[in-house]
């Protein structure tokens, strides 16, 4: 089945960055990859959801809440006992009226969430202690219809400007992972290495 058009547009302009942070997040066999993972997906997360939240949405995207997962990610962090880097530079925006482009990323992970939820589950994680923020994410399913129906219907939607948001949000997930990868602290607090 095709999927609608500027889904289609931000999913061939994003693929390639999506493959890179794929690569990098690899599959967490262990524990500690998971919690590396985990910080990464926070320095990520957080920073975004704390601009989202001040930002007013397109009218037309009125009927869809961002699914945010903040709570989860800081009660996963403190299950294992992981902190997020903090060397993470504050989310900025690129130029142009894109915020379609950032929901878009946001919200599509939740697709892979549910992958990453069942590896986690492995690892003997779940919903309740470790991976909250991925049940929620893949357990939440009408956050991202309700999204991208409405998405394609935005007016006055500038899918050059989307595109440009969406590799932002990509980047700046790149970052996040590079700096939670490097960062020794992101496994246990120094006080207890
Ligand atoms: C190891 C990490 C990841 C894996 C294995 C993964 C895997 C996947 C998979 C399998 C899908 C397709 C699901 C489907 O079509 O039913 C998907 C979709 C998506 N993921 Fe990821 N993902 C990962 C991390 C991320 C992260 C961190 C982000 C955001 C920064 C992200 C953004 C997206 C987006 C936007 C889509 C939707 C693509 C579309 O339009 O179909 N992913 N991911």
């Amino acid at each position: 089945m095709d999927l609608p058009p500027r889904r289609t547009a931000l999913k061939l302009e994003t693929a390639d960055a999506h493959a890179a942070l794929d690569a990098m997040v690899g599959s967490f066999q262990t524990l500690d990859d998971y919690k590396r993972y985990l910080a990464g997906i926070a320095a990520f997360r957080l920073p975004v959801e704390a601009w989202l939240s001040q930002t007013s949405l397109p009218a037309d995207l009125d009927g869809y809440q961002p699914h945010m997962v903040q709570s989860e990610l800081e009660a996963d962090l403190a299950d294992l006992n992981a902190v997020e880097p903090k060397d993470q530079p504050a989310f900025q925006p690129p130029e142009g009226d894109g915020v379609v482009g950032l929901l878009y990323v946001l919200e599509g992970s939740s697709l892979g969430a549910r992958l990453l939820a069942k590896r986690a589950e492995a690892l003997g994680l779940s919903a309740e202690y470790g991976a909250r923020h991925l049940f929620s994410q893949a357990r939440n399913f009408s956050s991202w219809r309700a999204f991208s129906e409405r998405m394609e219907n935005v007016r006055g939607y500038d899918d050059r400007a989307a595109a440009r948001w969406a590799n932002t949000a990509f980047d700046y997930a790149r970052s996040a992972f590079e700096s939670a990868l490097n960062a020794k602290y992101t496994i246990g607090r120094p006080d207890q290495l």
